[in-house]
């Protein structure tokens, strides 16, 4: 399994503001890119906080990009996986319609009437006790044959599969725009590393839509 996690962000590192509604940090040029390597995925992932916050749709935009998926035999668009521990997602959410499957990794605490009106929708698989444990719900991913893995958000779901070791790619816009805000999300939250912190080294830097892409490899996978 290949897991890269991408995100835009502003020049100081929010992925949104305090409101967390979604903001146009990056251009076209960077959608493109997004949409590309939507299509070389297997999987996108995101948090059940993102899909409250922005009710992404996840799928591939570009027609040449789905139709070169579907002449290799594979769907229009890649699978979508939402890790929402308690079942929070809607059942009305963009995330649940027909354009591709969707798995839901829940946790053993995800009550069961949440359970039986997401089942109509999705893939339902459970790990972890009252947080998704998402060693274990990755490898369940494995298992279901998504091997690359792209990752678009949020800060909190980040900075879990940092401290969990998932991640072997990191590619950041960075826009020129200033958020701000101490409560408004940022790249990795979670409760943050004070030791160990996870080292990643620079691959590439592209200037791109007024600002720069950095792609970065982690070291400790
Ligand atoms: N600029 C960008 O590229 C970009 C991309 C995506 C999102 N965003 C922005 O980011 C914000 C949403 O981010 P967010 O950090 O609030 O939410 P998030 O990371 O999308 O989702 C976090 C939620 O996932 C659930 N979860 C379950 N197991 C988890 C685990 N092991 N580790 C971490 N989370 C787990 C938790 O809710 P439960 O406890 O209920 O399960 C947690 O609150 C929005 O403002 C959105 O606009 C920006």
């Amino acid at each position: 399994m290949h897991v890269v996690v991408n995100a835009a962000m502003s020049a100081d590192g929010k992925l949104s503001s305090r409101r967390r509604e979604q903001l146009a940090i990056s251009g076209d040029e960077d959608f493109a890119r997004v949409d590309r390597l939507r299509a070389k995925s297997d999987a996108i992932v995101v948090g059940v906080g993102t899909v409250l916050a922005d009710d992404p749709h996840l799928t591939v935009k570009d027609d040449a990009l789905r139709e070169r998926r579907r002449d290799d035999g594979r769907p229009a668009s890649p699978a979508r996986v939402v890790v929402d521990s308690s079942g929070r997602t809607p059942t009305d959410a963009a995330v649940l319609d027909d354009a591709a499957t969707t798995y839901l990794c829940l946790s053993e605490a995800a009550p069961v009437d949440r359970r039986l009106a997401l089942a109509e929708h999705a893939e339902l698989l459970t790990a972890g006790d009252d947080r998704v444990d998402l060693l274990r719900a990755f490898g369940a991913l494995q298992e279901q044959g998504l091997e690359r893995i792209m990752v678009e958000g949020g800060g909190e779901l980040i900075f879990s599969l940092f401290e969990a070791g998932l991640v072997d790619e990191l590619r950041t816009f960075v826009g020129p725009t200033l958020i701000g805000g101490r409560d408004a999300p940022t790249l990795a939250d979670g409760e943050g590393f004070v030791a160990a912190f996870p080292t990643l080294e620079l691959d590439a830097v592209d200037r791109l839509d007024g600002g720069v892409l950095l792609t970065w490899k982690t070291n400790d996978r």
